[in-house]
């Protein structure tokens, strides 16, 4: 029998990378997605030599509109079935709202938002069809509650922590299984890459997990059946804290936390 996929986006580092490296080490064949792809290669080259299973990259930028269908019929074509989807790929921007070109804020929500709705739409069918297949959405500890100076990146994972147990409350009697996953400060690029300053900011918050821990806690939610997890305990505390505060205290209390870094900067556009 044809082996079964786990397809990963966001897998050239960071989280995604570990979820590729623990399923690997599982013996799941891999479809990793990203747009470097020398790095893609090297995990590729690594995890075929240390584990024998089947890995193939895609290097394609979710920002563009057209890259999740290009990923679909590529899958068809070469006969991949994928029976786990993990959403991951995503960036965030810390700043005024009106600090950052509108284009970079587009593009977050094709890659935050646009991307994980087509593709879970596109492999579901398949999932329901064989009986068998999970996905997995990366949100955020931000889709708890608005998220000042970091507005849209908050939104756009409220947005995929809504769709994502939606889909879970629709397929609840299915063998399809959706997770949610919502890590709090983890130890990746994604602050580099979203331009934060965490020691002015965030130096309240919790211990930054590592990649693994997220991973682990993640992949055992996923066996277990749970809905939505919140991998770390403190992080937990944190985001059930974030969800019983009203917003008229959450928010601008987000906001004096979160606004930290930019109080003596001069307003740039
Ligand atoms: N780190 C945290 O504290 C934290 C907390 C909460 C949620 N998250 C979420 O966790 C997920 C993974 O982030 P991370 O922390 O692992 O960050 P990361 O180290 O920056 O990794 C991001 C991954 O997404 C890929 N990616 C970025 N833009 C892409 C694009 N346009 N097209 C295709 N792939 C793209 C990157 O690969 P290329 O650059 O090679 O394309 C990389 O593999 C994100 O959705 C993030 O929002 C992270």
């Amino acid at each position: 029998m044809p082996p079964m996929y786990s397809l990963i986006t966001g897998a050239s580092r960071g989280i995604g990378e570990a979820f590729a490296r623990t399923l690997a080490s599982e013996g799941h064949s891999l479809i990793l997605i990203a747009r470097d792809l020398q790095a893609l290669t090297a995990l590729q080259q690594s995890l075929t030599a240390q584990w024998g299973v089947k890995v193939v990259v895609i290097d394609i930028d979710l920002r563009d509109p057209n890259a999740t269908r290009i990923i679909y019929e590529r899958t068809q074509k070469e006969g991949w079935d994928v029976d786990l989807l993990i959403n991951n790929a995503g960036f965030g921007r810390f700043g005024e709202f009106d600090s950052h070109p509108v284009d970079d804020y587009v593009a977050m929500v094709q890659l935050n938002v646009t991307a994980p709705m087509v593709l879970s739409h596109y492999f579901l069918r398949a999932m329901r069809e064989r009986g068998q297949g999970a996905i997995i959405h990366v949100a955020s500890m931000a889709a708890f509650q608005p998220t000042p100076y970091m507005t849209v990146y908050g939104a756009t994972k409220g947005f995929l922590r809504a769709f994502s147990e939606g889909l879970a409350g629709e397929l609840r009697d299915s063998d399809v299984r959706i997770l949610t996953v919502c890590p709090g400060l983890t130890d990746t690029h994604f602050f580099i890459a979203a331009g934060a300053d965490l020691t002015k900011t965030l130096d309240a918050a919790p211990k930054m997990l590592t990649p693994d821990v997220v991973v682990k806690e993640s992949l055992d939610a996923l066996r277990r059946g749970t809905m939505t997890v919140v991998p770390g305990l403190k992080n937990r505390i944190v985001a059930f804290l974030s969800s019983a505060i009203p917003h008229r205290i959450g928010v601008p209390l987000a906001a004096r936390i979160l606004g930290r870094q930019f109080k003596d900067q001069p307003h740039q556009r």
